[in-house]
């Protein structure tokens, strides 16, 4: 049967399901990691952003049949795990960041991905990482300020990942 690599674990795809779903619709509806938000589902927004092998995608554009062997993590799979939040999830709650909320499961993996690509970003750094990512509250200076604070805090250990399948299957089986 199918699988995706989310979160470390395998899950296994539904029955017949399209090659062409964006990989947002099986993660929300499919595993109920709803944390993952659709907003534009055109790219532009940043709603839905995820990782593929640690680095951001929308996962509103991203067909299933092109995700089979990355290792996907979203919001739910951020934090540590030993149980502690994620420095930015601690920061983003010290700060307060979140004002009507939507956006920002979004803006939080954007910006993980920036500190594990630049532990100690500059003003400048940030803002060119996440400008792709919209908050209609314009929470965009508390985002600034929390990701200065997660980078002075000491990372989390990350769950262990299993290995992804060694080759992807030809085809995702559809349905009657
Ligand atoms: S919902 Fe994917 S970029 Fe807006
Ligand atoms: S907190 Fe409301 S859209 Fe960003």
């Amino acid at each position: 049967m199918p699988s995706l690599h989310v979160n470390g674990r395998e899950r296994p795809l539904p029955d017949g399901i399209d090659p062409a779903t964006p990989l947002l619709w099986v993660l929300r509806d499919a595993f109920g990691l709803v944390g993952t938000k659709f907003g534009c589902g055109a790219g532009f927004c940043g709603a839905c952003t995820v990782h593929l092998d640690g680095v951001p995608a929308r996962s509103c554009l991203v067909p299933v049949s092109q995700v089979m062997t990355r290792q996907i993590t979203t919001i739910e799979g951020l934090a540590g795990s030993d149980g502690r939040l994620h420095p930015l999830q601690q920061a983003w709650i010290d700060i307060d960041v979140a004002q009507c909320g939507y956006c920002q499961a979004g803006q939080i993996m954007t910006a993980a991905a920036l500190l594990r690509q630049k532990p100690q970003p500059s003003d400048t750094d940030i803002d060119a990482a996440m400008a792709g990512n919209l908050c209609r509250c314009a929470t965009y200076l508390r985002i600034r300020e929390a990701i200065h604070a997660a980078a002075q805090m000491a990372p989390v250990p990350q769950p262990k990942a299993s290995p992804p399948k060694a080759s992807p299957p030809k085809t995702v089986s559809h349905g009657p």
